[in-house]
């Protein structure tokens, strides 16, 4: 009998994780950078909060959740997604004014599996709670932006829209449904389903994108705050140099987003997923789910679609590989004083030839060689053309300059 991982699941191992593993690493990096420290939350969740926090009529609830009964008769789902959870955290925590957490883990979502549309996948993302200004949203897009292109996603595209609130969207709302009613004929079913559920998402629909070219755009119906705070988002992007376009039907899938909306393309990828991120406002969330009034705004970015994108070849995990004609015995001692000098070193344990070991060294694509030989204390230390004989002390200050 043998056994594959379940369909929509991936195992990763290296060389394609080495990839992921520097990508999670910059993301530290560059969280940090903006202030965000981390925040972990639960894998499940009461299934209401998602209903009530996502939407009861979104694809994700309706269709998508992993919902399962435990053994006290709860009914818990494993989240599809990380913003419900972190803002029932922050209210649970009662902590108050300007909040900033950011998260990194696997999200779970039951849909038809292909290359960027996982069950289980991997999200990065941030919140920013308790803030209503626009230079909010507009650092929130530069981070996802910033470490976008640090780990070279080509031809990304940063792509902006205007919600609105509860002010002006039900305005809004009536003038679209007036204008879908009236070309109800020329819908495809799928649309057909959303007419009186969830209209707004009709606008993403790329079958019925020709009939509905002319459709009310939300963000010529605007209230004058909104405006406002639109306007400032744009303004803010461009005094950041962040090239952006806007597209009035860019509506996302969850129900919680208000005035600003946003998402990261990666424009070499199958338009189907070729969003790499996606994230905006959501000042109505905090109170859906049961708490009091909380604005927010934030951002997920799909690891696997990242990686998808930017399919770069996956660097090796050591610095060093450490080739012993003395057995395996000596290499493990010379190993780890090198280790705690700080450098990543690999080496067989097995006592293999030689021959073996230089040909492990050079499958592994550590940058430098480090051999330990027969007859003396110094070893034959390599890396690029150079070549040097030295005592195994010196070794992590001579190559600490060349790595
Ligand atoms: P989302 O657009 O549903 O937003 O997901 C964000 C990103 O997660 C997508 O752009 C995509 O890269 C990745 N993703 C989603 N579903 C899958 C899947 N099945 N397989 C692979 N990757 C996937 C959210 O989840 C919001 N919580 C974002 C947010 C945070 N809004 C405000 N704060």
């Amino acid at each position: 009998m043998s056994f594959r991982p379940p369909k929509g699941t991936d195992d990763i191992g290296a060389p394609e994780s080495n990839r992921w593993r520097d990508i999670l690493r910059q993301w530290d990096t560059w969280a940090d950078r903006f202030g965000y420290p981390l925040v972990m939350t639960p894998i499940f969740e009461s299934t209401d909060l998602f209903e009530r926090g996502v939407g009861e009529d979104t694809e994700v609830v309706t269709k998508q959740m992993y919902t399962f009964t435990d053994r006290g008769g709860r009914s818990l789902t494993l989240r599809p997604e990380g913003t419900a959870g972190v803002v029932r955290a922050f209210l649970d925590s009662g902590a108050r004014g300007a909040w900033k957490g950011a998260y990194s883990g696997p999200m779970f979502r039951h849909e038809r599996p292909q290359a960027g549309r996982r069950r289980q996948f991997w999200q990065l993302g941030v919140e920013y709670l308790d803030v209503e200004g626009p230079a909010a949203d507009a650092e929130v897009i530069e981070l996802g932006y910033r470490f976008l292109s640090a780990v070279d996603v080509p031809g990304l595209k940063v792509v902006v829209n205007s919600l609105g609130d509860t002010v002006c969207r039900p305005g809004y709302m009536t003038t679209l449904g007036s204008y879908l009613e009236e070309r109800r004929e020329m819908l495809c079913d799928d649309s057909l389903a959303l007419i009186d559920v969830n209209p707004l998402r009709i606008l993403d629909c790329t079958v019925c994108a020709p009939v509905l070219a002319d459709a009310p755009a939300m963000k010529d119906h605007l209230c004058e705050p909104c405006a406002g705070h639109y306007g400032l988002v744009k303004k803010s992007l461009d005094g950041l140099s962040i090239p952006f376009e806007e597209d009035a039907r860019l509506v996302r899938g969850l129900d919680y987003y208000t005035r600003t909306a946003f998402e990261y393309i990666a424009t070499q990828l199958d338009a189907a997923q070729n969003a790499v991120g996606g994230g905006g406002r959501y000042d109505g969330l905090a109170e859906s789910i049961g708490g009091r009034r909380a604005p927010g705004v934030g951002f997920a970015l799909g690891v696997d679609r990242i990686v998808l994108a930017s399919g770069k070849d996956a660097g090796s995990q050591a610095d060093v590989y450490l080739v012993s004609e003395t057995g395996p015995e000596n290499a493990l001692i010379a190993a780890s004083g090198l280790r705690l000098a700080g450098l990543s070193v690999d080496f067989d344990t097995e006592g293999r030839r030689v021959e073996a070991q230089f040909k492990s060294a050079s499958r592994t694509g550590a940058r430098a060689l480090v051999v330990l030989k027969g007859d003396g204390d110094e070893v034959d230390v390599r890396i690029g053309g150079e070549r040097e004989q030295m005592g195994l002390d010196a070794v992590p200050e001579w190559l600490g300059d060349r790595l």
